[in-house]
């Protein structure tokens, strides 16, 4: 994966969301209010906990005891979510793009020791699991038994680098592991190339072939059409 247009969407999301996290991060990762107290904010994580995981722990566990697990987050933002999955998983691997929403994610989880969160180049997980992991004596090939991503892909306008990051929870996800991500499904909001806000839309056709070529089974999806796009790809 290269290019000229890629560097410059990668330089663009960074500066675009650094910038968003530090005006108001919160109201950029959740659109709904201008101001969140810490309670409402961490409140809307456990929300999403209880409608995505704990709605859906047939597929997300597949029996697996949750305190036994290791779950991968793409783009964590100020950390709501990936607080409220290491106060109910084993092991949090959780990155994004922007220096600032880390450092507010980090703070969010802090004193969680299973949280580990990263800042990472926008377009793979080389920094899970990579030298650091090493330099403490544990194997290269260490995988995750769940990954999840939720209001980012829908403002990645890169087909190639949401694609790329499939490719990468592949490399990382156990067999049979799924990844359960939201897409753009609209097809009215275009993207432009350079805006770091719409993200390019997915068909139905579109996410079944990205499935195939990555090596995933797409099970599941529902809210084609929509903004909320869910897909549950699980790997062969
Ligand atoms: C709307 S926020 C959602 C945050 C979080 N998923 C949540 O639900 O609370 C979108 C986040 O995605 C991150 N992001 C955008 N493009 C990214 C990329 N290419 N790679 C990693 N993170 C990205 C942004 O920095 C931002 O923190």
């Amino acid at each position: 994966m290269a290019g000229l247009q890629i560097t410059r969407q990668l330089l663009r999301m960074r500066r675009d969301w650094d910038r968003r996290a530090r005006e108001n991060a919160r109201h950029y990762v959740v659109t709904g209010q201008t101001q969140w107290s810490d309670e409402e904010f961490f409140r809307s994580g456990q929300i999403t906990l209880e409608e995505e995981i704990l709605n859906d722990l047939v597929n997300v566990c597949q029996g697996k005891d949750p305190k036994d697990m290791k779950v991968l987050e793409i783009g964590c933002g100020a950390g709501r979510v990936t607080r409220a999955f290491a106060g109910f998983f084993g092991q949090v691997y959780a990155v994004d793009i922007s220096h600032e929403m880390v450092r507010q994610a980090k703070e969010a989880v802090g004193g969680m020791s299973n949280a580990h969160v990263f800042r990472n180049n926008g377009k793979d997980l080389s920094v899970v699991f990579g030298p650091w992991w090493r330099r403490f004596g544990f194997g290269a090939r260490t995988q995750v038994d769940f990954a999840f991503s939720f209001m980012v892909f829908q403002h990645i306008p890169s087909r190639e680098i949401i694609e790329n990051y499939v490719r990468e929870v592949h490399r990382l996800l156990r067999p049979g592991g799924l990844f359960k991500f939201q897409v753009q499904g609209s097809p009215g909001m275009a993207h432009e190339a350079q805006n770091s806000w719409v993200g390019v839309s997915f068909t139905e056709p579109d996410a079944r072939q990205m499935a195939e070529r990555c090596g995933f089974e797409m099970r599941y999806q529902y809210g084609a059409g929509d903004q909320y796009y869910w897909l549950w790809f699980f790997k062969k």
